[in-house]
């Protein structure tokens, strides 16, 4: 669908009618993006967006026919919850998709942030260092406009491809995010973003406010998939 009208500094913006429509067109990008991948160095290193936002492509990926074994999986940010707690982002994507496919376990990386915030950063940094690049990283957006566990107005390490995050405005307060550093060294970039509430930070992000998503956005190809509920202050 056109979306002329929707302009986010250096990104590719792609509107949709609804969610439904975004998480099919998020399932397909990932799946065509994989088999890309696979034909061009044997593996699909693929970074997962936490929230609820992805849960719906999840599922269709649940469906779909894909060389599985060739998948790598990590994730971009982790609350730190028991790893047993419905609201751990690892849990969303294995119930609803990576239980019910053969993705080999061994290529399957939750941060482990059930170990606390510093611990978990420190023990997910190498595993980040030996999967870069990655061919694609799925993020979603806070209605101010984070990503991730990257919050507006927090320093984000340069020096770090995983960090710690406490007092998170989103809780759970303590979290474990990959930094910008690690986000943006990939083959592209897939934002999704639905939901009136959404709205706002969209607006922003289109005039230009520096949010995190927008700073991960410009370090990378990055294309965003956006209904109209949550560009509604902009067509
Ligand atoms: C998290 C997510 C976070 C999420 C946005 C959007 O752990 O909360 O990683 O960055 O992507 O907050 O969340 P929704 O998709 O639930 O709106």
């Amino acid at each position: 669908m056109a979306s002329d009208d929707v302009v986010l500094p250096g990104t590719e913006v792609v509107l949709f009618d609804d969610k439904a429509a975004v998480a099919q067109a998020a399932a397909d990008t990932i799946l065509a993006a994989a088999d890309a991948a696979i034909a061009r160095h044997g593996r699909f290193r693929l970074c997962l967006a936490g929230g609820t936002t992805p849960t719906a492509a999840y599922a269709l990926l649940a469906d779909a026919d894909a060389d599985w074994s060739r998948w790598w999986i990590y994730h971009g940010d982790e609350r730190c919850l028991p790893i047993t707690d419905p609201e751990r982002n690892s849990l969303a994507a294995d119930q609803v998709w990576l239980n019910r496919v053969p993705v080999l376990p061994g290529q399957v990386f939750a941060i482990p942030a059930e170990l606390g915030a510093e611990a978990a950063a420190d023990a997910y940094e190498p595993l980040v260092a030996a999967a870069l690049p990655f061919d694609l990283v799925l993020l979603g957006m806070g209605e101010d406009g984070h990503t991730a566990s990257l919050f507006p107005g927090r320093k984000v390490p340069a020096d770090r491809l995983a960090m710690p995050v406490h007092e998170a405005p989103k809780p759970p307060p303590d979290r474990v995010s990959l930094t910008t550093r690690a986000l943006s060294q990939s083959e592209q970039l897939l934002i999704l973003v639905t939901g009136s509430g959404k709205a706002d930070a969209i607006r922003g992000w289109s005039a230009g406010e520096p949010l995190p998503v927008a700073q991960v956005a410009t370090a990378a190809q990055s294309r965003v998939l956006v209904d109209r509920a949550a560009a509604a202050g902009l067509i």
